[in-house]
């Protein structure tokens, strides 16, 4: 528990009695524009919270019903078209599509695509792992997650690269806590996932989100401890880790999206929408991470 002499959890300096004590959330009006000045990042209020929670609800929906979908035989394009329909029939919108040219409302990775697969004729074959990232726009908010499944029966290599993926996630949201820094997030992933004979994915990074797909701050998921923006209550930013199975280079395909591993390696993600709050975390499209990875 903080005491009211405490220093403020909002990052004020000030203390705690004097700044946010007795507030819904410790968001001082002084630290909010401090953020928006010196960062470009918006910090959200309760209400902003629960919007984009309800957003989350939606995109976690739709991941766990396509879920029930995935077998050898389907095309990227199927899914495609469930999250689409599904999301619709929901009362929102899929963020990806038309998003900077983006044709399709859901990116679909398989194997050695890294992140922003476009569905197509693609058919999923039995052994595949495969990322779905959904993200829905509820009454104008955003919530952005992703997973990485497994189509029929995983072979040694796809079950390595989605459990330390998985881990990484998990290691990084450990880091959320107001008082720790961005570069501590990054930190722990890259550890983790080197420590495996894994590499971390520098290209693209998890971002601000909420009241756009993508906002202030940029979240590396690599970096030093100690460095980078302090964590303040009411910063919602995604994590989500890509790991290679090899080497960490990448390329994009002529499709202009597809990024995929230059030496073929399997790669994988996992995302949440995570908010700071005054204890630690909260993750604003929550799902299980410590369930079993493969259950035949
Ligand atoms: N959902 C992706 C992310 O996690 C962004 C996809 S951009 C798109 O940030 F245009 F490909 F949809
Ligand atoms: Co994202
Ligand atoms: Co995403």
């Amino acid at each position: 528990m903080i005491g009211r002499n405490d220093p403020c959890l909002c990052g004020s300096g000030l203390k705690y009695k004097r700044c946010c004590m007795g507030k819904d959330l410790a968001i001082s009006e002084n630290i909010k524009q401090k953020y928006l000045r010196e960062h470009k990042i918006r910090l959200k209020e309760r209400g902003d919270i629960e919007a984009i929670k309800r957003a989350g609800g939606i995109a976690i929906n739709t991941l766990n019903t396509v879920e029930e979908m995935i077998r050898p035989g389907i095309t990227t394009d199927d899914i495609n078209t469930f999250v689409h329909q599904f999301t619709i029939q929901h009362g929102a919108r899929p963020a990806p599509l038309n998003y900077r040219g983006f044709s399709k409302s859901v990116c679909v990775s398989v194997n050695e695509e890294i992140c922003h697969g476009i569905p197509g004729d693609r058919v999923l074959k039995d052994g595949d792992i495969v990322n779905i990232d959904v993200t829905s726009i509820l009454d104008g908010y955003y919530a952005d997650v992703s997973k990485t499944f497994f189509v029929g029966t995983p072979g040694p290599d796809a079950l390595k690269i989605v459990k330390v993926t998985r881990e990484c996630l998990k290691a990084g949201i450990s880091m959320v806590h107001p008082g720790n820094r961005i570069g501590d997030i990054g930190w722990v992933i890259q550890r983790y996932a080197e420590s495996q004979g894994c590499s971390v994915v520098r290209e693209f990074v998890g971002h601000g989100v909420g009241f756009e797909f993508h906002e202030a701050p940029q979240i590396p998921h690599y970096g030093q401890k100690g460095k980078g923006i302090t964590l303040v209550p009411g910063m919602v930013f995604t994590i989500e880790p890509m790991i290679n199975l090899g080497n960490k280079d990448l390329h994009i395909l002529d499709d202009n999206w597809t990024a995929v591993t230059d030496d073929g390696s399997l790669s994988a993600q996992f995302e949440q929408t995570i908010l700071v709050t005054e204890n630690g975390f909260e993750s604003l499209t929550p799902y299980d991470l410590n369930e079993p990875l493969f259950s035949p």
